[in-house]
């Protein structure tokens, strides 16, 4: 989706216009009220009263056919609602079969943001909204794809919605980079190829590195290779680093959970819905997607991604129940379940990136436990911190953007569910808290950074639609961590 900034109207078909409700009342905002007069007076009839989110097409012959966007209440109007209020201008543009519309946003002042900001917002928005995989159809591809290829965005001040814009482009693109990552079979997308795919970050300024098995070998992570030992592809390690930042600052680090497709291994899973263990890759995908994002918008951060990528299959040289493997830190892991591998390949990971980048925090993404989900469904990940004023400076970044987390405990009593009683710690817990435990599990290899776990397992991929994307893939957690890096890490 491409989009324009102009200062007057252009020659688009089809204009979206603000319109706020008062009093159940839907009013017009901006230099078109004039002229759709007679319409405004036909709102109640229509039975459109302005809410927020709510859209109404009405044809028109002799000028651009209006789609009057609600902002609803503008007193309660929060920031995340301008992309949910831009998403839903693209939906109602997908039963056109128009390439561009306009978006006139001429003489609309919110408190939330600035005009640039606001413009920019929406546009982000929209372009979420407008993801489609089609990669792999081949027969149908025409028909399927949505016809909108540009929104013009008519404001007052193009220079600051260009300016403010740099942002959302940047999120727009690494989010689709994300999700077509989440989406791609895995017969197509594995360690190597995916670490193929992520060296082309190179070309927009990230220093990208690619550990190999043997590597992984002489650097002694057994876990990693413990999980990968079951595929015909070999695990993956890659390493991205943005220096944006002043010089000898220390790094934000972002590490992912990269199972490229999870079987459960010799624990195999259930086979209803195991293709979805597709997107159990989702948590390197985001911290790939954010490194481009800080990269793109050239963030004044030091930040570096580490991603461990592995593929977990039943096979005769799989890992199984009993093993006991020995990881990077020198910890020794008892493996009572493989599919509890998340953890085991973050085990290095984590170790890897505290020891080697000496960071000034880590957050790690993954797609961890089912447990969250039936803690907090797919509205909100779950947090698990060893520091209060990260836990909450993501609680507050995730409000903002409408990317929400919700603290869950750490605390010795869960800590010692994971001790075991051949190794240093099992994999599993004894009995129950499966996500706690499982959070557990990674302080355990992450010494003492200040730290953050992001459980997305329910957030990444959804059942059904949410604000922004269709169903599946959503791209949960660029937004918030390039809101927490903007907010509280980025020099101004
Ligand atoms: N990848 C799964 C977790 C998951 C479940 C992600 C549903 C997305 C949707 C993870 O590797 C897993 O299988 N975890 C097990 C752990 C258990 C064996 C201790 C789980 O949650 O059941
Ligand atoms: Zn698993
Ligand atoms: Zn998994």
């Amino acid at each position: 989706m491409k989009i324009t900034f102009h200062n007057q109207m252009t020659d688009a078909h089809f204009v979206a216009i603000p319109v706020v409700e008062e009093n159940k009342i839907a009013k017009i905002v901006g230099p078109q009220a004039a002229s759709f007069k007679s319409v405004e007076g036909l709102f109640t009839r229509l039975n459109f009263q302005g809410k927020k989110g709510k859209t109404l097409l009405v044809p028109h012959t002799n000028s651009a056919s209006p789609i009057f966007f609600g902002l609803g209440d503008e007193k309660k109007l929060a920031f995340k609602d301008l992309a949910e209020i831009g998403a839903a201008i693209y939906r109602s543009s997908t039963s056109l079969k128009e390439k561009k519309i306009a978006i006139d946003l001429r003489e609309l002042k919110l408190s939330v943001a600035e005009a640039g900001v606001v413009a920019s917002e929406i546009a982000l928005g929209a372009i979420l909204r407008s993801y489609q995989y089609l990669t792999y159809i081949t027969k149908k591809h025409d028909e399927l794809k949505l016809a909108l290829e540009e929104i013009e965005i008519i404001t007052h001040d193009t220079e600051g919605s260009k300016k403010a814009f740099v942002r959302g482009d940047a999120i727009a693109k690494a989010t689709f980079m994300a999700r077509d990552l989440m989406c791609m079979p895995p017969n197509d997308l594995y360690p190597e190829s995916m670490a193929k795919e992520l060296l082309k970050l190179k070309d927009i300024g990230i220093d990208v590195e690619v550990i190999d098995e043997k590597q992984m070998a002489a650097e002694g992570m057994g876990a990693i290779l413990a999980v990968g030992r079951g595929s015909a592809r070999p695990p993956r390690l890659v390493i991205m680093k943005w220096n944006g930042g002043t010089k000898g600052e220390k790094p934000l680090a972002f590490v992912g959970k990269g199972i490229t497709f999870d079987t459960g291994g010799i624990s195999l899973k259930p086979g209803s819905k195991m293709d979805e263990m597709k997107m159990d890759m989702g948590g390197s995908a985001i911290v790939s997607a954010l490194m481009k994002t800080l990269a793109l918008r050239k963030a004044k951060v030091n930040a570096v991604g580490v991603v461990a990528l592995a593929e977990n299959m039943p096979d005769g040289a799989a890992y199984r129940p009993g093993d006991i493997v020995r990881t990077l830190s020198g910890q020794t892991i008892e493996v009572l379940n493989t599919d509890a591998e998340g953890r085991v390949v973050l085990a290095d990971a984590l170790w890897y990136t505290q020891d080697k980048f000496a960071p000034s925090h880590i957050i790690d993404l993954a797609t961890l436990t089912g447990a969250i989900i039936v803690a907090l469904g797919h509205e909100m990940a779950g947090t698990f911190s060893n520091e209060d004023t990260l836990a909450n400076d993501l609680f507050k970044a995730g409000e903002k953007v409408g990317e929400r987390v919700w603290r869950l405990p750490l605390d010795p009593s869960y800590n010692k569910l994971i001790d075991s009683t051949v190794a240093d710690v099992r994999n599993t817990s004894i009995a129950g808290a499966g996500s706690i435990t499982a959070a557990e599990f990674l302080q355990r290899f992450v010494n003492k950074t200040t730290w953050c776990h992001i459980d997305i397992a329910g957030v990444t991929w959804t059942p059904s639609d949410t604000p922004l994307s269709g169903k599946n893939p959503t791209g949960f957690g660029i937004r918030l961590l390039d809101e927490w890096v903007h907010r509280f890490h980025e020099s101004k």
